[in-house]
C-alpha cells in the first residue's frame, strides 16, 4: 500500500535541511520497501511575494484527503514581516487539519551536549505535549481606537472543554503506553482563573482514568525553573498553546539546541504534520551550515507515526552515532556542513 507524503521545504534553511532529511527518508523507503511516495510543494515566501497567494485554492483539502503526512522545513522571511504566508500555511494546517497534539520530545542524545552542569542523558528525557488548536493562537480579539492615546488591544485566550480534554487524555495515554511514570499539567491558574479552572478540573477528571500514573500540577513559571534545575522530575508535560510554545524552546535548548529538536503536529489517525522546531534562520540560508539533525529526527518521528517504528529507531541511532562521533555541524562542535552532516548520518543507517 502506498502512502503519499507532502514535502514542504519552506523558507531560509528549510530547503537544505529537508534535502538532508529526504536523502535519509528515500534510503529507508527503498531499503525497507515502505511504499512511500513524496510530492514536493514550493509554498514559501518567494512564491507568496510573486503571487500574493500562500497556498493555492483547494490545496488544504487535497492535503487532508490524499496525503498521509506533511514533512515541513521552516517558515519565515524578512521580506514578509507580518509572517502572513507562515500563518496561512503552518498555523493554517494546524487549525484546519485539526492537528491538536503538538508532540515535542526533549531527549539528550549525547552527554557532551548537556547545557546543565551535572545533568546527563538519564536526567533529560521527557516529552512535552502542547495543545495546538486553541489558546492565544485562535486570533480572537481586536483593536479599538487604533493609533490614539486611548487605544485598546484585546487578545483572547480560548480553552474549550473538548479541546482541553483531548490533549490531556492524549498525554496520559502516551505516558501509559510508553511506560512513563507521571504527567505534569502546567498553566498559570493563580492568575488566569477561568481557563485555569477548566484545565485543572479536566486534568483531575482525566487522571482518575489512569490511577497507575502519578499526576501533578505546576505553575508555568515554576516549570521553567524546574526544567533547568531538576529536569529528571519530568516524564510527560501537558500545557496550552502559548506556554507550550515557550517551554518547548527551553526544552530544545536542554537537548543540545534547536538544531536537534523535532516535532509533530498530530491528529491521531489522520494526516499529520512533522517539522523541526528550529525556524528558517534567514542569515544562514544557502550557506550549508544549518544542522540537519532536527529535520532528520523529524523524519524519524514521521515514520514512527506512519507505523514504521523500527525504521524510526534506526534513524535515531544513526543520528546519535554521528553526534557521538563528532561528525556534526558547528552548533554541536563539529566542522561539517549541512550536506556532509546529513551524509554522515545516512552512512550510519543500519537497515
Ligand atoms: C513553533 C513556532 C510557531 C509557533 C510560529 C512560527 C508561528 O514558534 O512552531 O513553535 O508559535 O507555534
Ligand atoms: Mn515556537
Amino acid at each position: 500500500m502506498t502512502k503519499k507524503i507532502a514535502v514542504v521545504p519552506g523558507d531560509g534553511i528549510g530547503p537544505e535541511v529537508i534535502d538532508a532529511g529526504m536523502r535519509v527518508l528515500e534510503q529507508v523507503n527503498d531499503a525497507r520497501k515502505l511504499g512511500l511516495t513524496f510530492t514536493h510543494f514550493g509554498w514559501n515566501a518567494d512564491e507568496y511575494l510573486k503571487t500574493g497567494i500562500s497556498m493555492p485554492p483547494g490545496a488544504m483539502e487535497m492535503i487532508r484527503d490524499e496525503y498521509a503526512a506533511v514533512y515541513l522545513g521552516a517558515f519565515g522571511d524578512p521580506r514578509v514581516p507580518d509572517m502572513k504566508h507562515a500563518a496561512d500555511i503552518l498555523l493554517g494546517m494546524r487549525f484546519q487539519l485539526d492537528l491538536y497534539v503538538n508532540y515535542r520530545p526533549v531527549k539528550l542524545l549525547d552527554e557532551r551536549l548537556s547545557p546543565l552542569k551535572g545533568k546527563g542523558a538519564k536526567d533529560i528525557d521527557f516529552v512535552i505535549f502542547r495543545e495546538n488548536t486553541e489558546g492565544a493562537y485562535v486570533g480572537m480579539g481586536g483593536i479599538f481606537k487604533k493609533g490614539t492615546q486611548d487605544e485598546i488591544a484585546v487578545q483572547e485566550d480560548v480553552s474549550t472543554r473538548r479541546g482541553v480534554e483531548r490533549i490531556i487524555r492524549y498525554a496520559f495515554e502516551f505516558a501509559q503506553k510508553t511506560g512513563r511514570k507521571s504527567v505534569c499539567m502546567s498553566d498559570k491558574n493563580n492568575v488566569m482563573r477561568f481557563g485555569g479552572d477548566l484545565w485543572l478540573r479536566t486534568f483531575e477528571e482525566v487522571a482518575r482514568d489512569y490511577p497507575q500514573l502519578e499526576h501533578f500540577h505546576m505553575f508555568v513559571d515554576a516549570l521553567t525553573m524546574q526544567m533547568v534545575r531538576a529536569p529528571e522530575m519530568f516524564d510527560v508535560i501537558v500545557t496550552n498553546n502559548m506556554f507550550g510554545d515557550i517551554v518547548t524552546d527551553l526544552g530544545a535548548a536542554l537537548q543540545g539546541g534547536l538544531g536537534v529538536a523535532a516535532s509533530g503536529n498530530i491528529h491521531p489517525g489522520r494526516v499529520s504534520l512533522f517539522e523541526p522546531i528550529h525556524g528558517s534562520a534567514p542569515k544562514y540560508a544557502g550557506k550549508d551550515v544549518a544542522n540537519p539533525a532536527g529535520a532528520i529526527l523529524t523524519a524519524a518521528m514521521m515514520l514512527d507515526y506512519l507505523g514504521h517504528a523500527d525504521e524510526a529507531k534506526a534513524i535515531e541511532r544513526a543520528v546519535a552515532d554521528a553526534i557521538q562521533a563528532g561528525e556534526t555541524t558547528n552548533d554541536l562542535g563539529g566542522s561539517l556542513g549541512t550536506k556532509a552532516a546529513g551524509e554522515a548520518i545516512a552512512r550510519r543507517l543500519a537497515l
